[in-house]
């Protein structure tokens, strides 16, 4: 698949998630199978940019290419500005929220409420492409359905944008008024597909290899786009290649690849964020990690209580290692995605 002059590797994408995908986490997601990552949200308000969080947000070093930055914001200027500004840190395409239902961007209108607001939607897509288009960048965008059941305008509006010039769509099979709730469906994205000519992301409810397989012959889609399930286990994007290209599911990972995978993973987390607040913020991983294992929720507790990097990771390390007594596999848990939509926040 090609966006732009980018050649992507596969068609299995980590969403943004606003306080999950940093650099640490997408740079493990592509390690283990993903082929295209966008980063967490990034306000357009100037006055928010020099902050720790965004500047954090906008951090890339590293990272395999194409290095994929999502905007947010209501007003087409500034959000034309935000593109600027991330192209010329590092962004190589940069990516148009109008997916997320969480209150702190509805209320100034912006993120999924935009899509109540074609118009507007329309001109910020405008603005954003002849920002982004001079630089080479191409510009996509993400959205949901539409506002409720009774307004599903992802069909009219992904065409729109498409003729605006955009190079390709996602779309995650739910409403704006459902939040989290509900299922994902996956009518309206194969209805967005087969409306427009530029590459489609079905997104939503994806967790499974069989449900990666269903979806994307359901849909037509060109792309898979997967969120809540790559929480605390990033080899779901191998598992689906490695399903879809021979039709079987592949074994667990060894629990010493999965502990390796998590230290790793925590070392780099605590070198983007430092000591007092990487070890806070590296607790909601390792609890994905360790959600549903055996004896994972007494360890999870413990884990919580512990307020230096160097204990934290010695601790993760001597409990899978343990594991590892018991289980050479990691036992296989099916896994309802949590609805965290509390934890998105569009803040510096
Ligand atoms: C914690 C969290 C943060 C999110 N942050 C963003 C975001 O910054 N931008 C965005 O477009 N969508 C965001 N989303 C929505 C996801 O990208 C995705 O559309 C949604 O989770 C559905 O996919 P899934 O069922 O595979 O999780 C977020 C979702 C979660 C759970």
């Amino acid at each position: 698949m090609k966006l732009g002059s980018f050649d992507v590797p596969n068609r299995l994408f980590v969403a943004p998630m606003a306080g999950v995908t940093d650099r640490p986490f997408r740079m493990l997601c592509r390690r283990l199978g993903a082929g295209y990552a966008v980063s967490e949200m990034v306000t357009s308000r100037r006055e928010l940019w020099s902050s720790l969080k965004t500047s954090r947000r906008a951090d890339h070093a590293g990272e395999p290419g194409p290095i994929a930055v999502q905007i947010a914001g209501v007003d087409p200027a500034e959000m034309a500005d935000a593109a600027r500004y991330n192209i010329d840190r590092g962004a190589q395409i940069v990516d148009i929220n109008m997916g997320c239902p969480a209150k702190k961007v509805c209320n100034v209108f912006a993120g999924s409420a935009l899509m109540s607001n074609e118009a507007l939607a329309l001109a910020i897509v405008e603005a954003v492409v002849a920002a982004c288009a001079p630089r080479g960048v191409p510009v996509t965008l993400k959205m949901r359905t539409g506002r409720s059941d009774g307004e599903k305008n992802a069909v009219a509006l992904a065409r729109r944008a498409a003729a605006a010039g955009v190079a390709m769509v996602t779309v995650h099979g739910r409403t704006r008024e459902q939040g989290f709730k509900g299922l994902a469906e996956y009518d309206t994205i194969a209805a967005v597909k087969a409306a427009l000519a530029i590459p489609v992301v079905a997104n939503g409810d994806i967790d499974s290899p069989a449900k990666a397989r269903d979806v994307l012959a359901y849909t037509q889609a060109d792309a898979l786009m997967i969120g809540r399930a790559a929480q605390g286990r990033p080899w779901i994007f191998r598992e689906v290649a490695h399903f879809l290209a021979t039709g079987t599911v592949p074994p667990s990972p060894s629990v010493a690849e999965v502990a390796r995978w998590l230290t790793d993973h925590l070392h780099d987390h605590y070198a983007l964020y430092g000591e007092a607040s990487g070890v806070k913020s590296a607790r909601k991983h390792i609890g994905w990690a360790l959600r549903e294992l055996p004896g994972g929720d007494v360890f999870r507790a413990e884990v919580n209580r512990i307020d230096d990097c160097a204990s934290q990771v010695r601790a993760v390390g001597d409990w899978f290692a343990r594991l590892a007594e018991s289980h050479e596999r990691l036992p296989r848990v099916e896994r309802v995605p949590a609805a965290n939509d509390d934890e998105i926040a569009l803040t510096a």
